[in-house]
């Protein structure tokens, strides 16, 4: 494909919508709530906001910049903004963490639609109280079902992502979005109207400093701010791709990382004061969303319509985020074999869909097989977001910092002469790669 054939968004709303689609996702609602849960709330979050201001923002512009600068996808870029230099390596990184989160995300988001289903034919609310556990381990340890249902959410999301950056990205996001959010805030209400509901709000916004003994609280709100905001493996940087020179990058990035953590809060606003009104232990881990709050959703008046609206809500973050996580590789494709949209789509949204098969088995046929002590999925959620996308975003970092000239990069990310650019292109040098790197170290040291 030639440069003047390239897409672009149709208008800067609609590239907002998408980054901020991308960003929100299972992270904010699913991975967001557990980890504060069993992070210790309220410290948890001001350590994932320290590390949005200190690694996520200045990452996310650097992504911003790298990627409209060079007009093409994670591989293409590098190879275009410093030819024959090792950067590349971060392209590829990235490309690989595309597949690999993927191809567990689409399991999670097969049995959101499970239970999506579950809610509009009533199904889930005959499951007797009290048995919503057994359910759950029940329907995961199946070897075919929950394949079929990670299937037909790969199918969606190829067919959002073949329809194109403007047709199908955008246009996508510009429903998701909205929905989404209304969905979230009245939840949010509702939750917040329970007996009890103060006990929630106390978890998330009081903090306990003890936690911060632990290592692995730095380590869960660095990956989190990763997994969340999708910085450090392309996503970004393919969706500014397709951008004109006339965005402020800056701009867009403070928005998306305020808007990706807004919705977060508020999810945890919807969660958790009717996790503590029904007396559920906060730290009841990943299955919080597929076990806690199915029990509590029998228990209320109006309990289906919450699910329904809950699980709905769930969808349109998952698939929102999916499209992003397969255009990395559909740009990739595109460029690399001039293959066209729908052929990438579908050869590689097959094979994604082949990839999970084991992180779906890893509760079943496979339970006996571990990764870091974990079982596949798990071991894999961990491995993305505490090594691969910092090793990304420190590969991204350094370039911006070290790579390119100042000017150039400057000039590139919109930011110009003033001291706000000074103080990017410092960061991006010095605090930020040297905290990546003190994590990093922790992290291996703990797998
Ligand atoms: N940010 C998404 C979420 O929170 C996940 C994601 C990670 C998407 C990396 C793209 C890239 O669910």
């Amino acid at each position: 494909m030639n440069e003047r054939a390239r897409e672009q968004w149709g208008s800067r709303l609609g590239f907002t919508l998408a980054a901020v689609g991308s960003a929100v996702g299972l992270g904010n609602i699913w991975r967001f709530s557990y980890a504060s849960g069993e992070n210790g709330g309220a410290v948890f979050l001001l350590l994932y906001l320290l590390a949005v201001l200190v690694m996520g923002l200045p990452i996310m512009i650097a992504e911003f910049t790298i990627g409209r600068r060079a007009q093409s996808d994670v591989i293409g870029a590098f190879h275009k903004l410093a030819p024959g230099r090792p950067w590349v390596l971060g392209g590829y990184l990235g490309l690989l963490a595309a597949f690999v989160i993927l191809s567990y995300y689409a399991v999670i988001a097969g049995w959101i639609a499970k239970y999506l289903v579950g809610y509009l034919s009533g199904e889930l609310m005959m499951v007797p109280a009290g048995e919503y556990g057994s359910h759950f381990t029940q329907f995961t340890a199946e070897r075919l079902e929950p394949l079929g249902w990670s299937f037909l959410f790969m199918a969606l999301t190829t067919g959002i992502v073949a329809f194109g950056v403007k047709r199908g990205i955008e246009q996508a996001n510009k429903i998701l979005m909205p929905l989404l959010a209304l969905l979230l805030v009245g939840m949010a209400a509702f939750s917040l109207s329970l007996p009890g509901a103060a006990a929630g709000v106390r978890f998330l916004f009081r903090p306990d400093w003890s936690v911060l003994a632990r290592a692995e609280v730095y380590l869960a709100a660095v990956g989190q701010a990763f997994f969340s905001l999708s910085l450090g493996m392309g996503a970004l940087l393919t969706y500014s791709s397709y951008l004109p020179d006339n965005v402020k990058l800056p701009r867009e990035a403070v928005k998306v990382a305020f808007f990706d953590t807004l919705l977060a809060l508020v999810a945890g606003l919807a969660i958790f004061p009717a996790v503590f009104s029904f007396g559920v232990d906060p730290a009841a881990g990943a299955t919080l969303v597929f076990i806690v709050l199915p029990g509590i959703f029998e228990a209320m008046p109006a309990g289906m319509a919450l699910g329904l609206a809950f699980f709905a809500l769930l969808s349109a973050a998952a698939l929102s985020s999916a499209v992003s996580l397969l255009e990395v590789v559909v740009a990739y494709a595109m460029r690399r074999w001039r293959w066209t949209r729908l052929q990438s789509g579908l050869i590689f949204g097959f094979v994604i869909f082949l990839l999970g098969i084991p992180s779906s088995l890893g509760y079943g046929l496979l339970a006996e097989l571990q990764l870091f002590g974990r079982d596949i999925l798990s071991g894999l959620d961990l491995l993305a977001s505490q090594i691969v996308l910092p090793v990304g975003g420190l590969i991204f970092a350094l370039f911006i910092g070290w790579g390119w000239q100042r000017n150039v990069a400057l000039q590139a990310s919109d930011f110009g002469r003033g001291w706000l650019g000074r103080a990017w292109l410092l960061m991006l040098r010095y605090l930020t790669p040297l905290m990546l790197t003190l994590v990093l170290l922790h992290a291996l040291r703990a797998l």
